[in-house]
Formats: structure tokens, sequence, C-alpha cells
């Protein structure tokens, strides 16, 4: 939650001014605000659908709920596939994609253990409890030796499908943050260049507001075939979004 609010912040929504000194009474306004803020979360999260449905199914998070959506929406993942999921903890799209990748069930979905059709690569800084099946990688997206552990663990495959739901850490100063958003994206991009079949797919979550134009102008350089989605999963409060870019232009293609 904190995350989600402080990247509205950074990205302008918390009208903090640049101005040197105005910057210090709209970080104190915004402490005070904080207590009120984290409640009212609370208490729609509590509430929340999403939530519900996740403790019901056993997902970690409800951000299972936007892959989902944006899954079903452009029919992201078949069995077979090979997936790099950037930015996993606490793990909550590794458990849906192992479950997408899982035999079907006369009863409908993929089991969540057992049988796997697929590979499934998860990245993240963070450390995130094990997912049945799934290869996790702890590590700075950032970092060339990270790169090299993601590039050995696809052993000379490359992927079908690239997600991330990456957010940096944010420092509350606007074009900072904006710029480290970018820069995950751009990485992102980087990497489904590299190791992405042409007929690839890459999903990549942003923020409005924040470098996003610049975004989508790499996205469309990149990717033959690029839509925005917003799932229903993803808070209308946040300035959080995303992108699908599918299908590898080749050099000089325009
Ligand atoms: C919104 S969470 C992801 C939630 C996840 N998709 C799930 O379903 O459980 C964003 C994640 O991005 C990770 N992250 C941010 N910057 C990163 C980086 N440079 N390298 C790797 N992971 C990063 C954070 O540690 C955090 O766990």
């Amino acid at each position: 939650m904190m995350g989600v609010c402080a990247v509205d912040l950074a990205l302008g929504r918390g009208k903090l001014n640049l101005r040197h000194g105005r910057i210090i009474k709209a970080k104190m306004k915004t402490r005070t605000q904080s207590k009120k803020v984290n409640k009212a979360w609370l208490n729609d999260h509590v509430n929340d659908t999403y939530v519900k449905l996740a403790q019901k199914e056993g997902y970690r998070a409800r951000a299972a709920y936007k892959l989902k959506e944006i899954d079903e929406a452009f029919g992201l993942v078949i069995p077979g596939h090979v997936v790099v999921d950037l930015g996993s903890a606490p793990g909550a799209w590794s458990q849906y994609l192992r479950r997408k990748l899982s035999p079907r069930k006369a009863t409908g979905g993929g089991a969540a253990a057992g049988e796997l059709n697929g590979t499934i690569i998860a990245l993240d800084i963070l450390p995130m409890e094990p997912v049945e099946g799934v290869t996790f990688l702890q590590g700075d997206f950032r970092d060339a030796e990270m790169l090299n552990r993601l590039e050995s663990a696809l052993t000379s495959r490359r992927a079908d499908v690239v997600v991330s739901d990456m957010a940096p850490n944010l420092s509350g100063i606007p074009s900072a943050d904006a710029a480290r958003i970018v820069h995950l994206v751009e990485l992102a991009v980087e990497f489904a260049r590299k190791h992405m079949k042409p007929d690839g797919t890459l999903v990549v979550k942003l923020f409005h507001g924040g470098g996003y134009d610049e975004l989508v102008k790499l996205f469309k350089a990149t990717f033959r075939i690029v839509k925005p989605i917003k799932p229903k999963a993803s808070r209308d409060k946040s300035s959080e979004t995303f992108l699908m870019g599918r299908g590898l232009k080749s050099s000089g293609e325009s």
C-alpha cells in the first residue's frame, strides 16, 4: 500500500512543491495525513472484493487478478510457455502463472502443485516464499550479475512471455522517481529485445505521469502491437497502469 501511495505522491498527486522549503512543508503535511490515509486504505483493503477472492483462492496478493485479467484480455500464457516474472515478490503472479501452466483438470483451473507444462523464472530484489515449480532468483534487475543469472536460468531458451510488476523504492522527489520507473521499464524492454522470442509478449507496469508518454513511444518503436490496459483489480485511485507489447520489430522496421 505504501508503495502505491508513494508512487502517487511521487508522480505529483500529493501536490508536492519542488521549491526548496515547500518540500519540507509538504512532507510534514503528508506525514500527518498518512495515519488517516492508512486507516482508509486498511478499510478499503479489508472490504476489497479482490482481497477476499485472493484469500479464498489461496493467492498471496490481490495482484494475481491484475495478471489474470491481462492474460484473459490478450491470451498471454499457454501451456509449454517459458515465462519470466520480474518483480515477483510476494509471488501472486508466479502463483497465477504456475496454475495457468498446470494441466487443466476436469474441474477447471490448473493445480498449484504437481505437473507443470512450461517454465517460470521469477526474480525480485526481495526474498520470496517458494512457489512449487517456479525458479526464483533474488537480486536487483538493474545489476549485470543478475542478468547473467537470469540468462543462465533461461539455458539458451528465449522467453515466450515477460511480465514485469516491478515498482521501485521511491524518494518522494517526482523527477527522480519518474526516472527510476522509466529506467526499470527500459531495462525490461531491453531484456525482452535480447531474450524474448520474436513473437513474444512483454507486459509492464508503469504509472501515468511518470514518463508514460516516453515509454509508450519506446514500446511503439519496439513492438508491432502495443496496447495499454488498466485491469479492474488495479485500484482506480492508483496511477498504476500496464502496457502490453507483442511481436518484436526487426531492426529498420518502422
Ligand atoms: C508490486 S510488487 C510485485 C507483486 C507481485 N507481482 C505479486 O504478484 O506478488 C513490486 C516488486 O518489485 C520489486 N522490485 C522493485 N525494484 C526491483 C529491482 N530493481 N529488481 C528486482 N525487483 C524489484 C519489489 O521488490 C517488489 O517486490
